[in-house]
């Protein structure tokens, strides 16, 4: 089932759940406290989809701590009050910009255990195993990739926070130790997973044996918080020392890959960031192993040949254009993308802005290109010698989380992090309290067959052992020219939601860039999704029925969904120098400053 709201839901998932009644709670529990105007602060701020997490940040600012403290105490928060993707037992990606002007990318991304083989999600006869089976790459221990989120938020607590681990884990102590109150939305969420069930711990922690959590409830996790502790007087444990042990053997205990020498081998990298301009504002972003930061630039460059802003805020010509770019940049994501330590990936080529003018020559005004049709342009024949792969398809899943920072020095910090599914593998280690993600279904289990999204990966992103699996991840930070012509911070930004990560953060900064839309109303806006296969706008139900019909007889076909996404992003006001904080007005996030 997949009706987490912090994600991308409903219909589109694999389970294509579509009740209408569950739509009208949505509405009822997200939609009308949409918020409309950004929060505005003097100095710092933090936005997440969780108040209790975003204050978490905000004490560590408040008491000298600066962005990164916050960002790794609000990480460390949201694996207890947003189980669903907050996690330990997942990975991620922070993005950091000191007010300095220097950046630096961590990448956390879970690893493949070293046991682990291309084939392993097929059956005998060769076909993916289903989901449903705890064999399969989604749920059960099988699905599970080595963490990374513990190393990340430890190594960048230590390379450039102010405070100690101790105080920025806290937080999260306390709130695992004391519990805090469930929201409706809090409640729901654990309520309707269909397979936590299945695993005794996930059972027993999330859906109290079955005697489900009601909004107003305390939720205490005391495994939880004595991991935390135990995290907080020595992180290296979970890697080398007598947590690794305790949570290889309860993995190992339940058929799945990661081993101890798995987890003593995990390590962080520290990459450089994708780099790109839009309309004269420049761009930072993810770089492989996401797909995230180059897609967006790709789709930006071929963008920037529009006058978008003439031709009017989600009309029928703009959403056109931009599902062109779309369509385009996740072609070209499918051909080439994978782990960079283990497949060449031309992000020069991809992110070359002649390349976008070759790709803008092919989109016809007035005509939907259709996806089987597209063809590389020609100025890209050597990329095709280097990297053309046989295509192979991979499902990518829903639930991840993004949370945005910036402290009252302007340094900023961007971090995606995900369990991958709403809830990972469903996988409660033993003892520990915290979930474990089902990452391995973000490799392609098997070349050549569409998945239930119908997306399409090159064996780049093939199982293999160590490897990262390919993700669309895309924390990303704009930065504009101020009057003396230096660069200064304007936006933070992120989403989960997949593929249409990717979109969403193309969505928002296009409406800030373009449409002169406030943060909120840019993270509120309408969103519209194209990834090339398959071949369909996906566009949320608030698009109106005369653009839908241009669009229509463009030859676009159209698949509406009710929503998607969870912007969390921060801009800065350039005359006042204010924070501006926008939870997305889908969920029940909250921006926090001070
Ligand atoms: N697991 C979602 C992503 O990495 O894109």
């Amino acid at each position: 089932m997949r009706i987490q709201h912090s994600s991308l839901t409903g219909c589109w998932g694999r389970s294509r759940l579509c009740l209408p009644i569950l739509i009208s709670v949505v509405l009822a529990g997200a939609l009308v406290a949409a918020p409309l105007r950004p929060v505005h602060a003097p100095h710092a701020m933090v936005a997440s989809v969780h108040e209790r997490a975003s204050r978490a940040g905000v004490e560590m600012l408040r008491s000298g701590g600066n962005a990164v403290d916050a960002a790794v105490a609000t990480g460390f928060a949201l694996a207890v009050v947003h189980p669903q993707a907050g996690n330990l037992g997942g990975g991620g990606f922070l993005l950091l910009r000191r007010a300095n002007g220097k950046t630096r990318f961590i990448d956390f991304r879970e690893k493949a255990p070293a046991a682990a083989t291309e084939n392993m999600y097929l059956d005998s006869a060769g076909n993916v195993i289903p989901e449903s089976s705890k064999n399969s790459s989604v749920v059960g221990y099988r699905a599970i990739g080595v963490p990374g989120t513990v190393a990340g938020l430890v190594y960048a607590e230590k390379h450039y926070g102010k405070l100690s681990l101790e105080k920025v884990i806290a937080p999260a102590i306390k709130l695992a130790r004391e519990g805090f109150t469930l929201t409706y939305e809090d409640a729901r969420d654990l309520k309707e997973d269909e397979y936590l069930a299945e695993f005794p711990a996930s059972k027993h922690i999330f859906l109290r044996e079955g005697n489900f959590y009601q909004p107003g409830d305390l939720f205490k996790q005391p495994e939880l918080a004595r991991t935390l502790e135990r995290l907080a007087q020595d992180p290296d444990t979970f890697y080398h020392g007598a947590m690794a042990h305790e949570l290889a053997a309860a993995i190992h205990q339940g058929g799945g890959l990661v081993t101890a020498a798995d987890l003593a081998a995990y390590e962080v990298k520290e990459r450089e960031p994708i780099r790109g301009s839009y309309r004269g504002f420049e761009i930072i972003s993810a770089p492989p192993p996401s797909s995230g930061g180059v897609a967006l630039v790709e789709i930006l460059n071929i963008l920037e040949g529009f006058d978008l802003a003439k031709l009017g805020n989600r009309s029928a010509d703009v959403i056109h254009l931009e599902a062109e770019a779309f369509r385009r940049a996740f072609y070209d994501r499918a051909d080439f993308m994978g782990d960079p330590d283990f497949a060449k990936v031309p992000v020069a080529q991809l992110i070359d802005k002649k390349y976008a003018a070759a790709w803008r020559e092919s989109i016809d005004l007035n005509r939907a290109t259709l996806s089987q049709d597209l063809k590389r342009p020609p100025i890209f024949s050597e990329l095709e010698r280097v990297a053309r792969l046989r295509p192979s398809a991979i499902r990518e899943p829903e639930n991840t989380t993004h949370y945005s920072v910036v402290d009252a020095e302007g340094n900023a910090v961007a971090v995606t992090t995900t369990l991958n599914d709403s809830f990972g593998s469903r996988v409660t280690a033993a003892g520990l309290g915290f979930l474990l993600n089902d990452e391995m279904d973000d490799f392609a289990a098997k070349q050549g067959v569409p998945n239930n999204y119908g997306l399409i990966q090159g064996p780049a992103n093939a199982i293999g052992p160590g490897k990262r699996p390919l993700s669309a991840m895309t924390p990303t930070i704009v930065l504009r020219k101020d009057g003396s012509g230096n660069s200064e911070l304007f936006l933070v930004m992120g989403s989960p939601g997949g593929p249409t990560i990717i979109t969403t953060v193309a969505n928002i900064l296009i409406g800030v860039v373009d449409f002169s839309l406030d943060i909120q109303e840019a993270v509120n806006a309408p969103r519209f999704h194209h990834q090339w296969l398959p071949d369909q706008i996906l566009v949320e139900d608030r698009l109106s029925p005369d653009t839908m019909s241009v669009l229509r007889s463009r030859g676009h076909k159209l698949s509406l969904e009710h929503f998607w996404g969870d912007g969390e992003c921060i801009m800065i006001d350039s005359r006042t120098g204010e924070r501006l904080g926008a939870s997305d007005g889908r969920n029940n996030g909250k921006a926090v400053g001070y």
